[in-house]
């Protein structure tokens, strides 16, 4: 064992979703290990405990893997479970915490961001609910790594993690499992694999794009040697360091290929993706694409048709910006619909306390109370059970769903790698303006009210401040604007907009067309395109 000397670097703070930067912003000397030393050095009583580590299999993620082992040895940690391959995706890391009672784990991935060696990393700790660690251990963690003076480490060759089995690393234990089997085991419990396998046996036919990413092998163990579905029906299925060059993010640009099929006269009945590190998820139907908010609704709404959750839910949660259409959902199962900061950790105290079942977020995340991280391939094989079971098709699901319910026109615009100041300086501008907002008209739009959202965690009581400015109209649409928290050039400012159609007849128009007002309103109040010069948004989702 040695320990080394080192000294802080000032850009440690974890985002929405761990620790982001480049890949050689992480080689720089001790980077990592000062970040991983901080995770130890705030978690207490490591000695003997059991850790899961695993990633995304990204560049860099082998190299981390090996780090980190022999960091863990050197901290005391008893045991590791390592993926094979070092693969582990962020759903079934989730689930092997909870499944194995370890005391953490430490997730390697940049979720959809790009790979290769100049691509994005990214390293988060999760607790033993199996979710991302909460503000209150991130901040500790943080503040740790600004005083950081030495790391500790065992010196040992690098461990084979292609072998499944036991290897010793000094006093350490390192179980290298299959990443696939403890998930695929939660799966089955949770649907009516029987009722799919019927369904595939009728003809029904899909295509998962796993874009070269961590959820291809859990894709082709599932749909393809467990479900029935023919071979091929999983491309894109070998999991690449650099995702074969593309964004491995589940939407309508970085999926165009699947996206297109789906549009196409030979679109199978259903059409789905999953992301970097398998935690998002694409929903498509013939010459449809189903929004997450639509989807978080549909599912809540439906979920009920699937063995595990065949006795219904306790509530639904969403974050802020997602859509409202899963609230009347809740009101109509008269269960609670929670509003929650962005960022999946924060659903974890709900689902802890029985609270919820089923969370989402408009940025292509679903999950439930089954693992605490959002599960792609979950959603996909949930709408497989709902659709084994309602024999419908996606479009009429969906269709369905709007006549019952309503439908939210909703749409997100981002302005990626913006100036950092401009972008600070309109979020400060619109706080300021927050109080003259209300009852300023825009055609036949006016504001009714107009606030920063701060979250008050109904569990813990923690509060979270400044989680995105809120204007609400009269008519019950929505425009809401913040930051992102994860993004590793300058600044993306996110726009989303959301109007409710509760008429029939006015529910088939194109979502931008649809939205055309409040899009022209959104950049009229807070002066984006003026401020920073855009004359679009670089993504429109
Ligand atoms: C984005 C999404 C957010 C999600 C997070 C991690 O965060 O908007 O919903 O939880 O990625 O996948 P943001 O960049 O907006 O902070
Ligand atoms: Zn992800």
């Amino acid at each position: 064992m040695e320990t080394i000397t080192t000294t802080p670097y000032a850009d440690q703070k974890p985002g929405t979703s761990g620790l982001r930067k480049k890949v050689p912003h992480f080689q720089q000397p001790h980077y990592l290990a000062n970040f991983v030393q901080a995770i130890f050095d705030t978690l207490e009583d490591l000695e003997g405990q059991t850790l899961v580590v695993g990633g995304d299999g990204r560049h860099f993620n082998d190299a981390a893997i090996q780090t980190i082992l022999k960091m863990a040895a050197a901290n005391g940690v008893g045991r590791v479970l390592v993926g094979q391959g070092g693969l582990l995706s962020t759903p079934a890391a989730s689930g092997v915490i909870r499944g194995r009672k370890a005391l953490g784990g430490i997730v390697l991935s940049a979720s959809h961001n790009p790979g290769g060696p100049e691509g994005d990393f990214g390293i988060k700790y999760n607790i033993a609910n199996g979710g991302p660690a909460p503000e209150t251990l991130t901040s500790k963690i943080h503040a740790r790594t600004q005083v950081i003076d030495a790391y500790r480490i065992v010196h040992a060759d690098d461990l084979d993690l292609g072998i499944l089995g036991s290897a010793t690393l000094g006093p350490m234990t390192v179980e290298v499992i299959d990443p696939v089997a403890d998930y695929a085991n939660l799966m089955a419990q949770l649907f009516d694999f029987e009722r799919i396998r019927a369904l595939v046996a009728g003809g029904f036919r899909m295509r998962f794009d796993a874009m070269h990413a961590v959820t291809g092998p859990y894709a082709t163990a599932i749909l393809e040697q467990t479900l029935g579905f023919p071979p091929g029906t999983v491309v894109n299925a070998t999991p690449r360091a650099d995702f074969g060059g593309h964004h491995p993010d589940p939407n309508l640009v970085h999926a165009k290929d699947l996206y297109e099929l789906m549009l196409s006269a030979d679109a199978p009945d259903f059409g789905a993706a999953s992301d970097g590190d398998g935690d998002r998820n694409l929903i498509l139907g013939k010459g449809v694409f189903v929004t997450p908010s639509d989807s978080l609704a549909i599912l809540a709404a439906n979920a009920h048709l699937a063995p595990g959750y065949a006795d219904g839910i306790k509530g639904v949660a969403r974050s802020m910006p997602t859509s409202a259409a899963a609230d009347r959902v809740a009101a109509k199962l008269g269960v609670p619909c929670y509003v929650t900061p962005t960022g999946w950790k924060f659903f974890g105290n709900l689902l802890d306390a029985d609270r919820v079942t089923i969370c989402g977020e408009e940025s292509a995340g679903t999950g439930s109370n089954h693992v605490r991280e959002k599960d792609g391939l979950w959603a996909v094989l949930l709408w497989l059970n709902v659709l084994a079971a309602r024999r419908q098709s996606v479009r009429e699901i969906v269709h369905d769903h709007w006549r019952t319910y309503g439908r939210n026109y909703y749409t997100r615009h981002d302005y990626e790698a913006i100036d950092a100041e401009v972008a600070e300086q309109l979020m400060f501008d619109m706080r300021a303006d927050l109080g003259t907002l209300a009852g300023q008209r825009y055609g036949a739009f006016e504001i009714a009210a107009a606030d920063d959202f701060t979250y008050h965690d109904p569990v813990d009581w923690t509060t979270a401040a400044k989680q995105g400015v809120r204007l609400r109209f009269a008519d019950g649409s929505r425009i809401v604007y913040r930051l992102s928290g994860t993004g590793t050039e300058g600044a993306t400012l996110r726009l989303y907009i959301d109007r409710f159609e509760p008429d029939p007849a006015r529910q088939h128009e194109e979502t931008q067309a649809a939205l055309a007002d409040l899009v022209a309103i959104a950049d009229h109040v807070a002066g984006i395109r003026a401020r920073t010069g855009r004359s679009s948004p670089d993504v429109v989702t």
